[in-house]
């Protein structure tokens, strides 16, 4: 896939939808046939440490013969945002009400100096990417989503963390009066996510704020969510207003939760089942059969060396 540079790209462009009709024709081959709904072929062998290699040799690795991109309506219509309600269809029903624009994102911690950012600001000038990837859920349901956004590393590095900076943590707006589901305690609140800062630089983690070419829709986590596509999809955290660099790993909303069902790893792992239901197989929205789970979602070349010599049953 072709990637814009920081020179083609006005911060204003970062993905509204009437301008994505000019991007297309930036999007490579895999990028266009999966807009396309077709199958993309496989083609690239990955595993060189990402520092070495140019930003245009890191594209995601692509998929397999038989997988095809998500219908948009399956993407956007059956959703996991609590603060819109526990129901799949209750997001895409009751997230009208989120304002995304001004948007701020805070951010401090271990970081060379904290700031309210301005979410335009915050991703000026950053290469703006197009992804798609597989996104397979706890609940062992998946789907092919192409997305649109930045590497978090490129933020990151904007943002200089501290030598003792070891996890960034993610925070969810907090505001009942937008998001009707926190008026419930369905979940504690606001949501939290947190990275180990070596997975976070990894190039395929990215910050999202478009989809299917278009701006990313409030159910989806406007106007920013994180995309990690190893891990099981409670990581992608929506709507993220917070941002923190820390020495100590970070509590997280659904380890807190039920920690005996969702660690802070959350690394997809078909060998590790959850205590519910087994995680060897999948089901991919729009399909009948079940497929097999794969280790790392299919992205074990890429990042497998991230957790060399540690217990994945333990650190689940
Ligand atoms: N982020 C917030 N703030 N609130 C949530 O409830 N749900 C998570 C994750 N991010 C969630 C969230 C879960 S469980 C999943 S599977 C994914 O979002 C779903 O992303 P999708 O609706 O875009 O498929």
């Amino acid at each position: 896939m072709l990637i814009k540079r920081p020179a083609d790209i006005p911060s204003s462009e970062i993905t509204p939808e009437a301008q994505y009709v000019n991007r297309r024709a930036f999007i490579g081959t895999a990028g266009t046939l999966a807009l396309a709904g077709l199958a993309v072929p496989a083609t690239l062998a990955a595993c060189t440490p990402a520092d070495d290699r140019r930003a245009s040799d890191m594209d995601a690795p692509e998929l397999e013969q038989d997988e095809k991109v998500t219908s948009e309506e399956d993407a956007t219509s059956y959703n996991n945002f609590y603060e819109f309600g526990t129901g799949k269809e209750d997001p895409k029903r009751n997230a009208g009400s989120l304002r995304t624009s001004p948007w701020t994102v805070s951010v401090d911690g271990l970081v060379k100096a904290p700031k309210r950012w301005d979410l335009t600001a915050l991703l000026a000038g950053l290469a703006v990417e197009d992804r798609v990837y597989r996104h397979r859920c706890v609940e062992a349901w998946s789907m092919v989503i192409p997305w649109q956004g930045v590497r978090l590393r490129d933020v990151i590095n904007r943002l200089e963390p501290t030598p003792s900076a070891k996890f960034v943590e993610f925070t969810t707006l907090l505001d009942p009066q937008q998001m009707p589901g926190q008026r419930t305690n369905v979940l504690p609140w606001p949501y939290k996510e947190a990275l180990r800062l070596d997975e976070a630089m990894h190039p395929l983690a990215m910050l999202a704020t478009g989809m299917y070419g278009k701006t990313i829709p409030n159910q989806n986590g406007a106007p920013l969510r994180l995309v990690v596509p190893w891990k099981y999809g409670f990581k992608g955290i929506k709507s993220i207003v917070g941002i923190r660099f820390t020495t100590t790993q970070p509590r997280t909303t659904w380890n807190d939760a039920i920690p005996s069902e969702y660690g802070f790893y959350a690394n997809v792992n078909p060998t590790v089942d959850h205590p519910r239901w087994t995680q060897a197989k999948e089901r991919r929205i729009g399909e009948f059969l079940r497929r097999n789970t794969l280790m790392f979602n299919g992205y074990a070349n890429e990042v497998g060396s991230l957790y060399a010599g540690m217990d994945l049953r333990k650190y689940y």
